[in-house]
């Protein structure tokens, strides 16, 4: 499928998809939003990918959402549009997906590199929510992803003064798996996408499935999913792959079955 303000990239077993807006830093309007949700679809669905990787490039993840269009929108426009709900197929995204941040990432950027499962910053990186200059307020998750992580005095800062952090500072945080050189960051994001996609695709999803389920879920519901999950696993053919090349010292083959 073509796209006009992404760039979708499949090396298989991984595939990148670029956000593609330079001349506005990458803002995330509808049709953005929209080109994002149909390629993670599209991905979702190929086999030969098994781990993806999220980018605005070597500049600039994203500075939000865009700013032009939101001007002259109504609480009934927001409503009917509903343009942060649709960020739900990257949130649910099943296979691995790494950010690879560069430059800012504000706004919904940042909601957006918060809904990855890792995210590796260049150290030029700055992430942060400045709706509240805008006399909005984070309206694509980062009230709540950002206290999950960073807990709530860490993220009151960041909500309330506006002011972005630092690469280093979110990986003390915890925000940021990785600081690499600017220069590095896609490359970094690529070559952690192959080693996971390297693994047995079922455990990984099963993984990331029971991780996400810690913050939704009490203890007791999130062991059980987990628990489950570890049974299952018993009955795929990479379980008796993973064991038996253990012990033959040799390295697994997966087949995601
Ligand atoms: N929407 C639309 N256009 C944007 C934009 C945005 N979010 N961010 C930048 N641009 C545009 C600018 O208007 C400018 O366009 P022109 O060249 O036509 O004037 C171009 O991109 C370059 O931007 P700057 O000249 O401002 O670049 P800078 O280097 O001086 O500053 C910046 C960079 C600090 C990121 C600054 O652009 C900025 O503050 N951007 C807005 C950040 C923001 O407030 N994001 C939150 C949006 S709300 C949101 O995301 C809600 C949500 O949770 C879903």
């Amino acid at each position: 499928m073509g796209y006009e303000h992404i760039l979708v990239e499949i090396e298989p077993p991984i595939a990148t998809v670029t956000l593609n807006r330079p001349k506005v830093l990458n803002a995330l309007s509808p049709a953005v939003i929209g080109e994002v949700a149909a390629a993670l679809g599209e991905l979702e669905a190929d086999d030969s990918v098994r781990a993806a990787v999220l980018t605005g490039g070597p500049k600039v993840f994203a500075a939000g959402a865009d700013i032009q269009d939101m001007a002259k929108q109504t609480a009934v426009d927001q409503l009917l549009r509903d343009q942060t709900g649709r960020w739900a197929p990257l949130a649910g995204f099943k296979k691995p997906l790494i950010a690879a941040v560069n430059g800012y990432a504000l706004g919904g950027g940042c909601e957006v590199a918060l809904m990855c499962d890792l995210i590796v910053a260049g150290d030029t990186a700055r992430l942060g929510q400045p709706e509240v200059n805008l006399g909005i307020i984070p309206g694509a998750g980062g009230t709540q992803r950002w206290p999950r992580t960073a807990g709530k005095h860490v993220a009151m800062e960041v909500m309330l003064t506006g002011a972005p952090v630092t690469a280093q500072r979110a990986y003390e945080l915890g925000i940021v798996n990785k600081v690499v050189p600017a220069e590095m960051t896609i490359e970094v994001a690529k070559r952690i996408a192959r080693e996971l996609a390297a693994k047995p695709p079922l455990a990984v999803r099963l993984a990331k499935e029971a991780v996400l389920k810690a913050f939704e879920a009490p203890l007791s519901e999130g062991l059980a999913v987990e628990r489950k999950s570890f049974y299952f696993l018993f009955a795929t053919e990479d379980q008796k792959e993973g064991m038996h090349a253990f012990l033959e010292k040799r390295k697994g083959v997966f087949k995601g079955r």
